[in-house]
């Protein structure tokens, strides 16, 4: 399975994209970081980066305005190929444009345990509030400053004689404990099987009198009075594959698109000479509009004609 592409978002010293980047070289991690971006150019952050094979993008924000300044960071993402954007000491509030793109796919890191403590000068405000526990917190980015649905925390014991800076030094420990872990967690759950196929449900059953039921181990769609035209699998008798089948007009086409793209078709095994492909949903990014275009020609071909005619007219 690919590897989740992640682009990531400094302002700094990008001690914890370091944190990310390193956590990515192990066998099983689950992403990579394939960008990291700045506002700020001279951002020590990006020199590391930039050492380490990483591509990288700074421009000054200064002169731009907040949405102009994100379209440009958003166009680098695409370029790419990023899926996920993760926030690491990336001081600059996001356009609401932005934030509802990457909205789920977008991930900050803050140096308290949220709700407490929004915003700047974390560390003083833990000390001035008395407070005996702090942390650090990642959460989904929402329009809200430091908001969104937390995915974990750390605690971090505040020491007598603590002052901003040593605990700085601490919460970041933790920062970069608690990071890779939670991004890790997320691309899985986010890329795996049962996204997957939630996906393809919402597509399918979109479609004019689509039902599904399971079907020899498959979750197959059909059309009320009809026949199936899609089988979503996953591992399928051992196979390792996630993958899509949907109905091919004619058994050239198959083979056809099999010869285009190598990669992303495959000849289904027990279906027979039938017209049945498949479609790889587990090599990266998935092309979506391709997936929804299949679903609705396969349809088509295995829907009664009186149902087909609605479509064709649609
Ligand atoms: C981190 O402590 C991070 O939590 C904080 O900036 C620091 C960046 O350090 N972010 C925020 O306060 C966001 N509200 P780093 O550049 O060494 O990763």
């Amino acid at each position: 399975m690919p590897r989740a592409r992640v682009g990531v978002l400094i302002s700094g010293t990008g001690s914890n994209m370091a944190a990310l980047l390193y956590a990515s070289r192990a066998d099983d991690c689950p992403y990579e970081i394939v960008l990291v971006a700045s506002n700020v150019p001279s951002a020590p952050g990006l020199a590391l980066a930039a050492a380490e094979g990483v591509p990288v993008f700074a421009r000054d924000h200064k002169g731009l305005k907040r949405a102009e300044f994100d379209a440009l960071i958003d166009a680098e993402l695409a370029r790419h190929g990023a899926e996920f954007v993760a926030l690491a000491g990336y001081m600059r509030l996001l356009s609401p444009a932005f934030v509802a793109k990457w909205q789920g796919r977008c991930l900050n890191i803050h140096p308290s345990l949220l709700p407490a403590h929004k915003g700047l000068d974390v560390h003083e405000a833990v000390l001035a509030a008395g407070d005996a526990v702090t942390g650090a917190t990642v959460h989904l980015v929402t329009p809200e400053l430091d908001d969104g649905p937390i995915l974990g925390q750390t605690r971090v014991a505040v020491l007598p004689g603590d002052t901003a800076a040593s605990l700085a030094v601490r919460v970041h420990y933790a920062e970069h404990q608690l990071y890779p872990r939670v991004l890790a967690r997320l691309v899985a759950e986010r890329t795996g099987p049962e996204v997957l196929l939630a996906r393809v449900r919402a597509l399918a059953l979109a479609l004019p009198a689509a039902e599904e039921k399971l079907s020899h181990g498959m979750n197959g769609f059909f059309v009320t009075g009809g026949k199936f035209f899609g089988y979503f699998l996953s591992n399928h008798h051992g196979d390792g594959i996630t993958a899509l089948l949907v109905k091919t007009s004619e058994v050239e086409e198959q083979a056809q698109l099999i010869d285009q793209d190598p990669e992303l078709y495959y000849r289904p095994a027990y279906f027979g000479p039938s017209g049945w492909i498949g479609i790889r949903l587990d090599m990266g990014d998935v092309d979506w509009d391709n997936v929804e275009a299949w679903l609705a020609r396969s349809w088509q071909v295995s829907a009664p004609k009186r149902l087909a005619r609605i479509l064709a007219d649609f």
